[in-house]
């Protein structure tokens, strides 16, 4: 205890004089940098102020921060700030956190100051890799009571992009126990061990994941059956276990791609994939191209799906409060659990982007903050 006590000082007399700790991308090109910023001020009538406890590192962080999505999410950044000179750059990334409230705007009344919550933090708007961030109430739910905040801040944004797959895009429905059999490939990561959990908390019976053999262990003891996605006979295996009704790619591989082929026909199935070339593309050839080459190669995946009566869809983590309340429920329940890797101190922000930007994650990592 006697150790964390200069720190909180420290922060206490940041915080007075309106100053900040925070990791900063100056520009595209130069990486990330810890500066003392301004404490962000609520903007709108439903903002909260949140003093952040904890964090995970995201792959969609380590990307943006190098400058991916800027020109879709410039266009929206400057759209919502009404100013065609707005720049994403400096930028805070961060997407989600747990935290304590510092403040919230007249309109918010389901939060107060001190309430313990987490959150995730809209694409366009400075993130949560800062002592305090600031985010709409219906980005934010209540912080599991049983967990610590390194354990809740693993949760948010992976929780909301398998929310966003399996039920906005997939249509798959969690209040009545879902009949699909679904496949992940690449259930072994942050995004994958969390879609694997939300799938067998709703009550979903077969769930198959593809993964490394070294992860095999940790996809079992999740309910899911593991398949190694480098074995020559994974296709066989997969065979065995098909059809699939919903597939999740959390990874785009050539077996990812094959196992259209394990998927049921003529009964509405859905093959999601979240390595969409949107982003990439855009940025790549500028807006308008960008949208029309993303198209074509939506089209070129699809459309012999679609004569075979199945769906292929790209998804994209969008905020959902009806997810957060929902996760924030089962982890309290012990029906989910926080699937945390690495734990890094919040200096060390640099090498916990070095880490999740390989893109080999067996759950997530997380930087805890003083
Ligand atoms: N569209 C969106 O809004 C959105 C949102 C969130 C994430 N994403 C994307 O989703 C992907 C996964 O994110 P994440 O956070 O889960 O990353 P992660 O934690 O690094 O997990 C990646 C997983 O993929 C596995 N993997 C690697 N190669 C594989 C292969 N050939 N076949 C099967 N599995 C393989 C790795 O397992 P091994 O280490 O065992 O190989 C690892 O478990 C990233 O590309 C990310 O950008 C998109």
């Amino acid at each position: 205890m006697k150790l964390c006590r200069p720190n909180l000082a420290a922060a206490a007399s940041r915080a007075a004089s309106g100053s900040m700790k925070a990791w900063l991308a100056e520009s595209p090109t130069i990486g990330i940098t810890k500066i003392n910023h301004p404490i962000p001020t609520l903007k709108r009538p439903n903002d909260v102020l949140i003093r952040v406890k904890a964090a995970s590192v995201n792959t969609i962080d380590t990307k943006m921060v190098q400058g991916y999505g800027d020109e879709l999410l410039g266009i929206w950044h400057k759209a919502a700030n009404c100013n065609s000179a707005a720049s994403r750059f400096p930028m805070i990334p961060g997407r989600d956190c747990s935290g304590t409230v510092e403040s919230v705007g007249p309109s918010v009344h389901s939060l107060r100051p001190g309430d313990e919550v987490i959150a995730v933090v809209p694409a366009i708007e400075q993130g949560a890799h800062a002592e305090f961030t600031v985010t709409p109430d219906t980005c934010c739910a209540p912080k599991p009571r049983n967990l610590s905040f390194t354990e809740a801040a693993s949760v948010p944004y992976v929780a909301c992009t398998s929310w966003a797959s399996l039920v906005t895009f997939a249509r798959m429905n969690p209040r009545k126990k879902p009949s699909e059999r679904v496949l992940i490939n690449g259930g072994s990561g942050g995004l994958g061990t969390m879609a694997i959990q939300m799938l067998k908390s709703w009550g979903v019976e077969k769930v198959v994941a593809t993964c490394s053999k070294n992860s095999f262990e940790l996809v079992r003891s999740l309910g899911a059956i593991p398949i190694d996605y480098a074995a020559p006979n994974a296709t066989d295996l997969l065979i065995e276990l098909a059809p699939f009704e919903v597939i999740l790619d959390c990874v785009d591989s050539e077996l990812a791609k094959w196992s259209d082929h394990v998927m049921g026909t003529w009964r509405n199935c859905v093959h999601v994939s979240v390595v969409s070339p949107l982003m990439s593309d855009t940025d790549r050839y500028g807006v308008i191209t960008g949208l029309f080459s993303t198209a074509a190669k939506h089209f070129n995946r699809a459309y012999k799906s679609h004569m075979q009566g199945r769906w292929y869809t790209y998804a994209y983590f969008m905020p959902n409060q009806e997810c957060l309340l929902q996760v924030s429920k089962l982890l309290e329940e012990g029906k989910i659990k926080p699937i945390v890797e690495k734990v890094y101190k919040f200096d060390e922000m640099p090498a916990a982007y070095e880490k999740v930007s390989y893109l080999h994650g067996k759950g997530k990592t997380v930087v805890e903050f003083d």
